[in-house]
């Protein structure tokens, strides 16, 4: 797409194109595009339309009912952040005190949209024309043009003595490939790290296996997940920090959901269930206990393992594997449950006829601190028969370790 058939797309004619395209965004594309072409409509508005109705299907997942009338490039949507994380994000900004943001690469906007919701007014940039237009259709489409402009600019380039905000997303990615080194990310790492020096009140978004040594000194990082998955690393600097290490659990929004609740209605962001604490903690180290609590990843890379560990008397059976042993089954919701009922040295050879001796055919594999790979060790034991079973791969006092275990269902 260009940014000239993205405008075509919001004329009496792109809204007729769009409309048919979303009728057909299941078929097959041959199939659309001539329909479409038979009524009547231009190839480059149809084609451009049947890709905007394919997006918009699977922007849902990320923003609901607002998907059905925002504009998408494919890389601006698999980049966008969802908005239950930018929802919330944006009520911890307003309560931080951020009434105008710069919001430095703002991609499709998601961030943006979700800021100005919550009542704080943004000037978005980004360097890419198109994304940048975009974005602007993604602000109009909303009614958000009152509270936010759009700029197509370098974030080097903003001039940030008007804002009290910056939030800044930096590209991770290069030629379609996802880049992990800090020197590569665009704006560049050197830009971003600065921009909390010059305007205090800065979120930094990251990937989440950013190095804990990119911290800002005195920046709360924070790893959220949602429904399990980790999805993000922020690092809220200045007035906005809070604890120094944060996880926090969020669940996507139900499918039925249209326009979210404002932030500032019955929910606040501190409303999410997450865990605080140093980063630094040590938990106790024991042998394995009755229970095994696989904790959330975003407690694993936030590194709050210790803090979790409290939360159910847990114990650690490797001070280096972050699997929390305890015995009792205590309901929580940053960690799944599973009643260990043997543990055995792992040798292939005897779990193999262990396996046999049981009639275990199906095996599902967790692994913490084992290099061997669930689906070739499936392979090697050669199963069979009517049963099922979990083992957990892990080291005890650095040992390798198998355990056997069953899942206890959520509260
Ligand atoms: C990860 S995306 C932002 C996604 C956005 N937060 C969202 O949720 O929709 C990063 C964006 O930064 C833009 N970008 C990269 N380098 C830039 C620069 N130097 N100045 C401004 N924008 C830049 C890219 O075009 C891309 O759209």
């Amino acid at each position: 797409m260009t940014p000239e058939l993205l405008a075509r797309l919001g004329t009496p004619d792109g809204a007729t194109a769009l409309a048919a395209a979303a009728d057909l965004a299941d078929a097959p594309p041959l199939t659309a595009a001539s329909a479409l072409r038979a009524r009547g409509l231009d190839p480059d508005l149809a084609a451009a339309a049947l890709t905007q109705a394919v997006l918009r299907r699977q922007a849902r997942t990320k923003f609901g009912a607002d998907a059905n009338v925002m504009f998408f490039t494919r890389p601006g949507l698999e980049q966008a952040t969802r908005s239950v994380v930018s929802r919330r994000r944006a009520g911890r900004l307003a309560e931080g005190g951020v009434t105008r943001l710069a919001d430095l690469g703002c991609g499709v906007g998601a961030d943006a949209l979700a800021a100005a919701r919550a009542g704080i007014r943004v000037h978005a940039v980004d360097a890419d024309p198109l994304t940048a237009a975009v974005a602007s259709a993604n602000v109009r489409a909303l009614g958000l043009a009152g509270l936010v402009t759009v700029s197509c600019a370098d974030a080097g380039t903003v001039d940030l003595s008007e804002v009290d905000g910056v939030f800044c997303d930096p590209a991770r990615r290069r030629g379609g490939s996802r880049v992990f080194d800090p020197r590569a990310f665009s704006p560049s790492w050197d830009f971003v790290a600065a921009v909390p020096h010059r305007v205090p009140r800065t979120v930094l978004k990251l990937a989440p296996g950013i190095d804990h040594g990119l911290i800002p000194a005195g920046a709360e990082a924070e790893w959220v997940s949602v429904d399990g998955d980790l999805v993000e690393a922020a690092f809220w600097c200045g007035p906005l920090a809070g604890a120094p290490r944060r996880a926090t659990l969020l669940r996507s929004d139900p499918p039925s959901a249209s326009r979210p609740d404002p932030p500032s209605a019955s929910r606040r962001w501190s409303d999410s269930p997450a865990i605080t604490g140093s980063g630094d903690a040590t938990a106790p180290v024991g042998p394995v206990r009755r229970y095994l609590y696989d904790p959330d990843p975003a407690v694993v890379r936030s590194h709050l393992v210790a803090e979790f560990a409290s939360i159910v008397d847990g114990t650690l059976a490797d001070p280096r594997i972050a699997y929390v042993y305890a015995d009792s089954a205590t309901p929580t919701g940053f960690a799944r449950c599973f009643e260990v009922t043997e543990a055995m040295p792992l040798s292939v050879k005897r779990l193999r006829s262990v396996l046999r001796e049981r009639g275990v055919g199906r095996l599902t594999v967790k692994k913490r601190g084992s290099a061997l790979e669930p689906d070739e060790l499936r392979r090697s034991l050669r199963l069979a028969g009517p049963e099922e079973a979990t083992i957990v791969l892990t080291r005890v006092d650095d040992a390798p370790t198998v355990l056997f275990a069953t899942p206890v269902p959520a509260a």
